[in-house]
C-alpha cells in the first residue's frame, strides 16, 4: 500500500528531501542557542562583562535568523512537495478511474469515487507535508535536546525520563482505538457525497415531485451521521492534547522544584537551570509533536487504504492495448453467451444467447423493460465482458482488439446518455476530434438535428450549459445520435435513442440512416413497433432470452409477444 501510494511523490522527491536537511538545520540552531543564552547569564551577566554579553547576544540573534530562514524554507520545501504529491496522487486516480469499465465503477460507486479523490488525498497531503517536516525534526530534536540536557544536569535529567512512558502509554492507547473510527468515518463521507450527488443530478424530479422537505430531512440525517463518527473519532484525538500538556507542564514543575533546591544549594547554575528548562521544553514538544504525528498517520492511513484500493483496483476489462486485430466488416456474433452483474450463474441477465448478425444489417429489439436489451447490446462495445461464452465483432473475439479500435468501430448511443458544457460543435466533435464542419453538418443532417440547430441563435456555437439542459429531451438524443455517427463506425446501436422523438421525426431518421448508412450495421432498440417495423430483422427479447427473431410479417405470424404489443400500440394509434 505505502508503495502503491508513496511512488506518486514522482518528481517533488526533491523537495521532499530537502525539507529535513534544511530542518536539520534549524534544529541544531535551536538547541546550541540555549547553551549559548547559559554562558550569557553564567559568565556575562552574573559577573558583569557587558561586551561578552553583548558579543554573544549578537551571536544569539544571528543564530536565531539562521534557525528562521531554515524553518521558513523547510516550510516551503514541505508545501511544494505535499502539493505535488497530491496532484500527482489525484492524476493517477483520475487515470486509473478512466481505465474502470462499468463493473469497476459500480463497484466503488461513483460518490465513494469522489470523496476518494477529495477528501482522502487532502488526508494524505496534510500528513505527508507533517510526516516530512516532523518525522526527522522531533527525533533528532529529541536526541540533541537530550543530549544536551543530560551533559548540563544528568541527574536533573531524571524527571523528564518518567514522562516519557507516560506519553507513550496515552498515544498508544490513543492509535489502537482510533482507525477504525476514521474509516467509518470516511464511509460516512460516501454516503453524505451520494446523497448531494444524487440530488444535485436529479435537483428538477425532486422539485417537481415537490420533494424538498423529504430530501432535506434525509440530508440532515445524513450529515448528523457524518457528525457522529466525525465526533467518535476526534473525541480520541483531543483528548492527547490536554494529555500532552499536563505531562509537560508536570515535568516542568517538578524540574523548578528540584532544580531550584539544586541551584540554592549551588550544585546547578542558574544560567544552567534555565538552559536546562529550555531543553526540557524541547524535548516535550518533540515527543509531542512525534505522538501528533503517530495520530496523523492513523488517520491518514484510513483514507491512503481507501486511495491505495483504488489505484490498486485491477480493471475487470483488460484493455489489449497493442492489439492491431482491426474488423473485417461489421457483422455481430454471440456463442453461447450468459452474463450475470454479479458474476454469478445463478443469477443470470442474459441467459446463453446465440446470434448471428450480417455485417450492414438493421437489426431491431424489442421486449418488455428490464429484458435485458441493454444488457444484450452493452456486450459488443465490452462495456461489460460476458460471463460465459464469446462476442465477435468484425470476424475476431471482442477480446481480442484494443479497446479503442473497437470502441471506435461500435458507437454506441447510451440509454441514459450526457452531452457536457460546452457548445454544441465542442459536445459533437468529442465523438471525433478531428471532424471537419462538413462532417458535422452531415452527422446532424443524418440524425434530423441540422434543422433545429441552425434555428438557434448561434448555430453550432449554442453553449449547451452543464449536462446540456438548454436542449429539449428529443433535440438532446438527436444530438448523442449525431455524436456517434460521427466516428463514422462500422456498427451503430441506438439504445432507446428516439424515444423522446415524435414519430415523424424517427421515421425520417431511419430513412436518413437507411440512405447514409446503408454499409452500417444499426442495431435498434425502441418501445414502438414502429421504430423496428421496416428493420431486417427484429429480435424479441424476455426475460434475458431471445424468444424470436425474424422480419415484422413473420414476428406477426409466429410471436405472440410481438403480436400482443403490436396490437397494444395500433389500439393506442387508432383511438
Ligand atoms: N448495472 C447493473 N447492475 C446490476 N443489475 C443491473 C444493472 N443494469 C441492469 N441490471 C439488471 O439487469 C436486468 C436487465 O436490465 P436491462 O437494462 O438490460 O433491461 P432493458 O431491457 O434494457 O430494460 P429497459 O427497456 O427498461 O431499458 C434488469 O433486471 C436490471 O435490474
Ligand atoms: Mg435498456
Amino acid at each position: 500500500m505505502y508503495r502503491t501510494i508513496f511512488s506518486n511523490v514522482g518528481q517533488y522527491r526533491k523537495q521532499a528531501i530537502l525539507t529535513p536537511i534544511t530542518i536539520i538545520g534549524e534544529v541544531i540552531m535551536e538547541v546550541t542557542i540555549p547553551l549559548v543564552m547559559a554562558h550569557i547569564i553564567d559568565d556575562g551577566v552574573s559577573r558583569g562583562r557587558i561586551g561578552y554579553v553583548a558579543g554573544l547576544g549578537g551571536l544569539m540573534v544571528v543564530m536565531a535568523l539562521f534557525s528562521l530562514a531554515f524553518g521558513a524554507l523547510a516550510g516551503r520545501f514541505s508545501a511544494v512537495a505535499g502539493m505535488g504529491f497530491a496532484k500527482n496522487l489525484r492524476s493517477a486516480m483520475f487515470r486509473k478511474v478512466q481505465s474502470f469499465s462499468f463493473a469497476n465503477v459500480d463497484k466503488f460507486s461513483t460518490a465513494s469515487l469522489t470523496t476518494r479523490l477529495t477528501t482522502d488525498v487532502t488526508n494524505i497531503q496534510n500528513a505527508f507535508m507533517m510526516f516530512i517536516r516532523m518525522a526527522f525534526r522531533s527525533p533528532i530534536m529529541l536526541i540533541c535536546a537530550t543530549i544536551m540536557a543530560v551533559r548540563t544536569n544528568a541527574r536533573l535529567s531524571l524527571v523528564f525520563l518518567a514522562a516519557i512512558p507516560l506519553l507513550g502509554g496515552a498515544v498508544f492507547f490513543i492509535i489502537s482505538k482510533a482507525h477504525p473510527r476514521f474509516r467509518k468515518m470516511l464511509t460516512q463521507y460516501d454516503d453524505m457525497n451520494a446523497k448531494v450527488q444524487e440530488n444535485l443530478i436529479g435537483i428538477r424530479v425532486v422539485k417537481a415531485f415537490a420533494r424538498e422537505d423529504y430530501e432535506k430531512k434525509r440530508f440532515k440525517d445524513n450529515t448528523d451521521s457524518v457528525r457522529r463518527a466525525q465526533f467518535m473519532a476526534e473525541k480520541l484525538v483531543i483528548l492527547t492534547m490536554p494529555i500532552m500538556q499536563l505531562v509537560m507542564y508536570g515535568s516542568i514543575v517538578a524540574i523548578m522544584w528540584f532544580g531550584g533546591n539544586m541551584a540554592v544549594d549551588g550544585d546547578i547554575k542558574t544560567g544552567e537551570l534555565s538552559s536546562f528548562i529550555m531543553y526540557v521544553s524541547q524535548i516535550l514538544i518533540s515527543l509531542m509533536m512525534l505522538s501528533m504525528l503517530f495520530i496523523m498517520f492513523v488517520i491518514s492511513r484510513a483514507s491512503m487504504q481507501r486511495v491505495a484500493e483504488v489505484l490498486e483496483e485491477e480493471p475487470s476489462i483488460k484493455d489489449n492495448e497493442t492489439a492491431e486485430t482491426m474488423p473485417q466488416d461489421g457483422s455481430i456474433s454471440f456463442r453461447n453467451v450468459s452474463f450475470s452483474y454479479y458474476n454469478d450463474m445463478a443469477n443470470l441477465a442474459l441467459d446463453h444467447i446465440d446470434l448471428d448478425i450480417r455485417s450492414g444489417e438493421t437489426i431491431g429489439i424489442i421486449g418488455g423493460t428490464g429484458s435485458s436489451k441493454s444488457t444484450l447490446v452493452q456486450l459488443i462495445p465490452r462495456l461489460y465482458e460476458a460471463t460465459e461464452g464469446t462476442v465477435t465483432v468484425g470476424g475476431h473475439d471482442v477480446k481480442e482488439y484494443s479497446l479503442d479500435t473497437l470502441r471506435s468501430q461500435v458507437a454506441m448511443v447510451l440509454q441514459k446518455n450526457v452531452l457536457f458544457s460546452g457548445t454544441i460543435r465542442d459536445n459533437l466533435r468529442w465523438g471525433n476530434e478531428k471532424a471537419t464542419d462538413e462532417e458535422i453538418i452531415a452527422a446532424c443532417k443524418s440524425a434530423c438535428a441540422h434543422d433545429f440547430v441552425v434555428s438557434f441563435p448561434d448555430g453550432y456555437d449554442t453553449d449547451l450549459g452543464q449536462g446540456g439542459v438548454n436542449v429539449s429531451g428529443g433535440q438532446k438524443q438527436r444530438l448523442c445520435i449525431a455524436r456517434a455517427l460521427l466516428k463514422k463506425p462500422r456498427i451503430i446501436i441506438l439504445d432507446d435513442s428516439t424515444s423522446a422523438v415524435d414519430t415523424a421525426t424517427d421515421s425520417s431518421i431511419r430513412a436518413a440512416f437507411r440512405r447514409d448508412l446503408a454499409d452500417t450495421t444499426t442495431i435498434i432498440i425502441a418501445q414502438r413497433i414502429t421504430s423496428v417495423m421496416d428493420a431486417d430483422r427484429i429480435i424479441v427479447m424476455d426475460n434475458g432470452k431471445i424468444t424470436d427473431i425474424g422480419t415484422h410479417d413473420e414476428l406477426m405470424q409466429k410471436s405472440s409477444i410481438y403480436r400482443e404489443v403490436y396490437d397494444s400500440q395500433q389500439k393506442g394509434a387508432d383511438e
